[in-house]
């Protein structure tokens, strides 16, 4: 079972290809996270029952498809994973799609699946566009096209070793990559991840395509405009999907260019 969580597009992509090369079905957390249907699997998403703890049932290997968050998986899914009863298949494996670097996420991963009675097997970054453009200029059309080519063989690369029921590979982890991961993750959170800056420009044509992008239900539209609730993990779904670019994150963002590969509440 793929269960991938998205914000801009590139983790559900990274997700469906490996659902293809695995023949495996693909299982929205997203649409856990916000109560509804998932993507086709059977999942019994969110906490639909109440007193009950959300249940996943496979028979395959689950692997886990996210976006890096200050070198770990984001923080949301880390605690869905935690919050999820799994049956079946104990064997779970992570890929996560970055711009560059997943520090020593495979380590708290492993830490989770250990709480969990999971068994890890693995970690495999997958580099892709970068989408934190509240933080970052994000890559220009010619990178992304570059970065995207050299995605596909990065996750064939794991769809092999999973489909052969092998670990994923375990490079070292210095010094910087475990202070990242570890600190600066858990400042990461409180100083940085929170939605006072955002803002809707008179840009805005009142679509609602934000408060349907976002994966927490953390926008509501107010008179047409979106007014920001105070529970965003910064997954850059809102403001790089905006049709009309009305979207604003602080002062910085005007210049900056957006990043979306794709609608993720989309089928
Ligand atoms: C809040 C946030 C934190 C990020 N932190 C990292 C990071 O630590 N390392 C990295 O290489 N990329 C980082 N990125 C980039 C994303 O992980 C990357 O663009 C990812 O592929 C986006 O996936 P999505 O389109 O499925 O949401 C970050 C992006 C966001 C929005
Ligand atoms: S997606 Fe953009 S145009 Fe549509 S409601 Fe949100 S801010 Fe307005
Ligand atoms: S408010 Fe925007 S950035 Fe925050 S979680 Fe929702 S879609 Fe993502």
């Amino acid at each position: 079972m793929i269960l991938y969580f998205s914000g801009t597009g590139n983790s559900r992509w990274a997700a469906r290809r490996l659902a293809e090369k695995l023949d495996d079905e693909l299982v929205s957390i997203n649409a856990a996270l916000k109560g509804g249907a998932s993507d086709g699997g059977t999942l019994d998403g969110g906490a639909s029952r109440e007193g009950a703890a959300p249940a996943v049932s496979s028979h395959r290997p689950l692997v886990f498809v996210t976006p890096t968050y200050a070198w770990r998986m984001p923080r949301v899914v880390a605690r869905w994973i935690d919050a999820t009863r799994f049956e079946g298949n104990r064997d779970a494996y992570f890929v996560l799609t970055c711009g560059g670097s997943v520090g020593n996420a495979a380590a708290y991963a492993k830490r989770l699946c250990v709480k969990r009675g999971l068994r890890f097997r693995g970690l495999a970054p997958v580099i892709m566009p970068d989408n934190y453009v509240a933080l970052y200029e994000t890559p220009d059309a010619a990178t992304c096209e570059a970065l995207m080519a050299g995605a596909g063989p990065q996750i064939e690369k794991a769809a092999a070793l999973i489909a052969d029921d092998a670990p994923l590979p375990e490079p070292p982890v210095d010094f910087k990559a475990r202070l990242r991961s570890g600190p600066v993750n858990a400042l990461f959170y409180p100083a940085l991840v929170h939605d006072k800056a955002f803002a809707a420009t008179d840009a805005c044509t009142s679509c609602g395509a934000c408060a349907r992008r976002c994966p927490l239900g953390n926008i509501a539209l107010v008179g047409g405009h979106p007014v920001w609730q105070g529970a965003c993990t910064h997954c850059m779904a809102c403001i790089g999907g905006c049709p009309t670019r009305a979207i604003e994150y602080g002062e910085k963002t005007k210049a900056r260019r957006r990043y979306c590969l794709e609608d993720v509440t989309g089928a």
